[in-house]
């Protein structure tokens, strides 16, 4: 009686301070009556062991002690007096055992609403149809690392028109099937040991500004893969299994474009137009430099290039504004260099673009100082 009392207290005080409609949305679903006796959290013991904190105005629900399936489920029997929580959590740090769940049914959640959910370090392995699809107006954040699902139903998450937020990083993912969304900001999908998508995979995601597909076993590039991602900023490709980049396959259209992580593949060979940056909303089969203010950064590292070679590079070199260093990094490769690499040898500015452990797989120096006088030498008199 007393706790209830001071809520109820806490919450008309409150609200005489806040203005209207935020305060007062999250309880909108119940009756004037019960807005004023029963604020927030069901009885302790009706949900144990989860546990629920008000914070203000919000309701966050942990459930990382739950010990099976069945008591899980148990929980959400309960009657809860408001269908909207912030923050759900299942969730244990990597040095404890995993939580023991293994599925979430569709209907699981009965009317419960959920802005964030993280479920992390625990052995759920089947999500059933979509169980979150009551959240679909209000999910910002879904985060389900670090677990060994198989299956995620991407094919639904056009519904979710608030998530800004999709990480399934460290699963066993097979498959990532087309998306579709106005809301996706940042998406991680890495370490699926082998996921597998089509080539028109992220033709409608406009707005995402960070792709995560580290370690995926990605082999393949599609050309124009990445291209109608317009506000991306960083793409991370790192710890793949690529060898050949090919003709269009770093084909963009995003003037934002911050980081392109490459490190940690195959690569021995780069393609003359492989990299590009498009003309928003042309259909041209061409792509350069038109469109770009800045090139992006690019990490190479831990690959197997031999050249660094003009005809693929000279154009996002050129689109480095002037006093960077250390912008394109090709450390761990197998470049040679010969008269191959004199475009960068004999141009200062080149050169301090290089980083500095970038070195030349026949000599042992350092590509940002090589000496320019031997190139011009050796190399302009060739040419002749
Ligand atoms: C709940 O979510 C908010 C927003 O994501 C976050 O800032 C806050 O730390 C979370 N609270 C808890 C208790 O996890
Ligand atoms: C997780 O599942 C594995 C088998 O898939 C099992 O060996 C392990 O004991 C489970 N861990 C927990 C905490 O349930
Ligand atoms: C959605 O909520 C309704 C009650 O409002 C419930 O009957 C239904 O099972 C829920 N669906 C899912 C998929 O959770
Ligand atoms: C969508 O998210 C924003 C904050 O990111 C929030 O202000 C808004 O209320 C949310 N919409 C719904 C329907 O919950
Ligand atoms: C990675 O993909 C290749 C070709 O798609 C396949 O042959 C190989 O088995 C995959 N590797 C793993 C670890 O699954
Ligand atoms: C790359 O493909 C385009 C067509 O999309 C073609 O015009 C161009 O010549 C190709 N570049 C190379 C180096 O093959």
């Amino acid at each position: 009686m007393g706790r209830n009392f001071f809520l109820s207290l806490q919450i008309l005080v409150l609200r005489a301070f806040l203005s209207g409609a935020v305060a007062l949305d999250i309880y909108k679903e119940k009756s004037p009556m019960l807005e004023i006796s029963d604020q927030g959290c069901p009885d302790d013991n009706a949900i144990t062991p989860c546990v629920c904190m008000r914070v203000d105005l919000d309701l966050d629900l942990d459930c990382s002690e739950v010990k099976s399936d069945q008591e899980l489920q148990n929980v959400f029997m309960a009657d809860f007096p408001f269908t909207q929580i912030r923050n759900f959590t299942i969730l244990k740090p990597p040095s404890e055992g995993r939580v023991p769940i293994s599925i979430l049914n569709e209907g699981i959640f009965g009317s419960l609403r959920f802005q964030h959910i993280i479920i992390s370090h625990t052995n759920l392995t089947f999500i059933q149809g979509d169980p979150f699809v009551n959240s679909s107006n209000v999910l910002e954040t879904l985060a389900i690392t670090d677990n060994h699902i198989v299956v995620f139903p991407f094919s639904e998450i056009s519904k979710y028109t608030n998530l800004t937020d999709l990480r399934l990083f460290d699963n066993k993912l097979e498959r990532l099937s087309n998306l579709e969304s106005e809301s996706l900001q940042y998406l991680q999908v890495s370490n699926n040991p082998t996921l597998l998508y089509g080539d028109e995979v992220f033709y409608d995601v406009p707005n995402l500004r960070y792709l995560g597909m580290a370690g995926i076993n990605i082999t393949n590039v599609a050309k124009n893969t990445f291209r109608f991602l317009h506000q991306l900023e960083i793409l991370d490709l790192s710890r793949n299994n690529i060898q050949t980049l090919r003709n269009g396959s770093l084909w963009f259209e995003s003037k934002d474009l911050n980081i392109i992580a490459l490190d940690f593949n195959d690569i021995n060979d780069m393609e003359p137009d492989t990299i590009g940056y498009c003309q928003s909303g042309g259909d041209q089969e061409i792509c350069a430099t038109d469109n770009m203010a800045i090139a992006p950064r690019f990490l190479m590292t831990n690959n197997q290039l031999t050249d660094i070679a003009e005809e693929v590079w000279s154009e996002s070199f050129g689109l480095v504004p002037n006093g960077e260093v250390n912008y394109f990094a090709f450390d761990n490769n197998l470049i040679y260099c010969g008269c191959n690499i004199a475009w960068v040898a004999i141009d200062d500015t080149n050169k301090q673009l290089v980083s500095a452990g970038s070195t030349c797989e026949n000599n042992g120096m350092a590509i940002s100082e090589l000496p320019s006088g031997i190139f011009i030498d050796q190399c302009l008199d060739e040419e002749r």
